[in-house]
């Protein structure tokens, strides 16, 4: 079943969707060689509850932290821990927060340091494969549009596209139907309309695109231990218009140059 938020609703989904890219930006003014994962995940939990929401990871199906953390070969669902972030890793940080009952979703991959060329590019590029799904996540069209247009521009430059992992709609719950796979045909699945609330998050590796999940029942990482990488936002399908109710600017803000 897909719900369609009314105006009322999407109002609150914005407020979600504002406090997690917060949340985001928060801790990417920490984002650097020496500090723990688990320092992070306590960045972000307090911002979290500070401003009156819910981290809505912590504690789902046992998940342990606020953070999901991705540090180089991990494609999601990794643990905080007392891992200390060292130059030249990349490390992605996935994060739900619930805010007056509605969920906002998102996630960022950050260059630690000095991060190697081809590394940085693969960055570059699953950033641009989100916004790519974005583009094509209009009022009418089908999911396999949004799929196809993601994995099409990340496979022309021979990356490996997740398939165990997909988007998917969101709300009350972080995790609604629809699924949105990154990959898959134009012209199948169900028809995007005005109120439906979906996340795109690419999960790209920079080599094949097997995974395995760890002993830990979540960890996901590359089969090859080549980097992945992870982006993720929310949005909303209006009338005639697609809205992107995340926003990268507030790591924009915390990163300046550094930003990419
Ligand atoms: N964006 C992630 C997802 O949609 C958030 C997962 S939270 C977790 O899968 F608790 F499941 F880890
Ligand atoms: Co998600």
């Amino acid at each position: 079943m897909i719900y369609l938020k009314t105006a009322e609703e999407l109002l609150l989904m914005q407020e979600a969707a504002t406090l997690v890219s917060r949340t985001l930006g928060e801790v990417a003014k920490w984002v650097a060689p020496g500090v723990t994962t688990a320092k992070l995940d306590t960045i972000a939990r307090e911002f979290m509850t500070d401003n009156g929401g819910r981290p809505a990871c912590l504690g789902y199906m046992g998940f342990p932290g606020t953070l999901c953390i991705e540090v180089n070969d991990t494609v999601v669902h990794g643990f905080p821990s007392d891992y200390a972030l060292r130059d030249g890793d990349i490390v992605g940080i996935d994060t739900v927060v619930e805010l007056n009952g509605f969920n906002g979703d998102s996630a960022y991959t950050f260059a630690v340091g000095d991060v190697d060329p081809k590394t940085m590019q693969l960055l570059r590029d699953t950033k641009e494969a989100l916004y790519r799904g974005i583009e094509a996540a209009k009022e009418g069209a089908r999911i396999g549009n949004v799929s196809n247009a993601v994995q099409t521009y990340a496979e022309r430059r021979g990356y490996g596209v997740v398939r165990e992992m997909c988007g998917h709609g969101i709300g009350r719950s972080m995790h609604e139907a629809p699924e949105v796979p990154n990959f898959g045909r134009r012209g199948i699945g169900p028809i995007l309309k005005a109120g439906m609330c979906i996340c795109i998050e690419p999960m790209i590796n920079l080599g094949s695109k097997n995974v395995t999940i760890g002993a830990d029942g979540w960890t996901c990482k590359t089969k090859d231990h080549k980097p992945s990488a992870h982006y993720e936002h929310t949005l909303a399908i209006m009338p005639g218009e697609t809205r992107i109710l995340t926003t990268f600017d507030y790591i924009k803000d915390a990163l300046g140059d550094r930003f990419i």
